[in-house]
C-alpha cells in the first residue's frame, strides 16, 4: 500500500471508530483492502464500487468473510446504493468522492442506508483547501474538488444532523481533509 493511502487510512479509522457491533458500508471500495486491514472486527461489511473488476477483486480480497456470509460486494454507482433503507450503522467513502459525478445524490443516498445515528467519513486527499494548483489533476483525472465548507453544506443538504471537518498532513498531501457526518 501506497504511504499516502495508509495515513489516508489510518485518519479515516480513526474518525469511524469501527466497533464490534457495526454494519459498515464503504461507497467506491476499489479493492476492499481498508475493510480488510481496518474492519476485520465488525458484525458486517459491505462495499459498492462502480468498476466490476473492482468488484470481483474486493470479493476476492475478503472472500473469507463472503464465504462465512458477513461480506457482499455489489456493483453499482454512488448515487444509486443498492441496498435497503437503514441497513448499516457506519459507511465511509475513501479516495473516491472526488470522481462522483452525483455528489449530493450519493450523499442522499448513503444518507438513506444509515441508520439513524449512523456515522459517514469521507476523505479528500486533494481538495479545494489544500493550497495546491490542481488544475492539471482536475484536466487529466476528471474530478471534482471541494473545500470543507462546500462539503459541510452537502452534508446538511442530504439530510445529516451533524457534521465536522477535519485536516491532516499526508504524504505529498499537504491538508487531507477527513470529513464526518452523523444522520
Ligand atoms: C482511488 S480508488 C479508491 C479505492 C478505495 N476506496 C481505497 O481507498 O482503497 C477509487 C474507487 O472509486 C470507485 N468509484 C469512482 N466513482 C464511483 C462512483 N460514482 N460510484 C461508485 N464507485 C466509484 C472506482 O471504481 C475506484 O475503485
Amino acid at each position: 500500500m501506497a504511504i499516502a493511502h495508509r495515513t489516508i487510512y489510518k485518519n479515516v479509522a480513526a474518525a469511524l471508530n469501527l466497533q464490534t457491533k457495526d454494519d459498515y458500508l464503504e461507497v467506491g471500495c476499489g479493492s476492499g483492502v481498508f475493510m480488510k486491514l481496518y474492519a476485520s472486527h465488525v458484525h458486517s461489511v459491505a462495499g459498492l464500487d462502480h468498476s466490476e473488476d473492482m468488484v470481483k477483486l474486493s470479493t476476492r480480497y475478503n472472500q473469507n468473510r463472503v464465504d462465512e456470509g458477513t461480506a457482499e460486494f455489489r456493483h453499482g454507482d454512488a448515487s444509486e446504493v443498492p441496498w435497503e433503507d437503514e441497513k448499516f450503522s457506519a459507511a465511509a467513502a475513501i479516495a473516491t468522492f472526488m470522481f462522483w459525478p452525483n455528489s449530493l445524490g450519493s450523499l442522499k443516498e448513503i444518507h438513506r442506508v444509515l441508520r439513524p445515528g449512523g456515522r459517514l467519513v469521507i476523505s479528500l486527499g486533494w481538495n479545494a483547501d489544500d493550497g495546491i494548483d490542481h488544475t492539471k489533476h482536475i484536466k487529466e483525472c476528471d474530478i471534482r474538488l471541494y473545500t470543507g465548507k462546500e462539503v459541510q453544506a452537502m452534508f446538511k443538504e442530504a439530510g445529516f444532523s451533524e457534521n465536522f471537518i477535519t485536516y491532516s498532513k499526508g504524504f505529498g498531501m499537504p491538508r487531507i481533509m477527513i470529513a464526518s457526518a452523523v444522520k
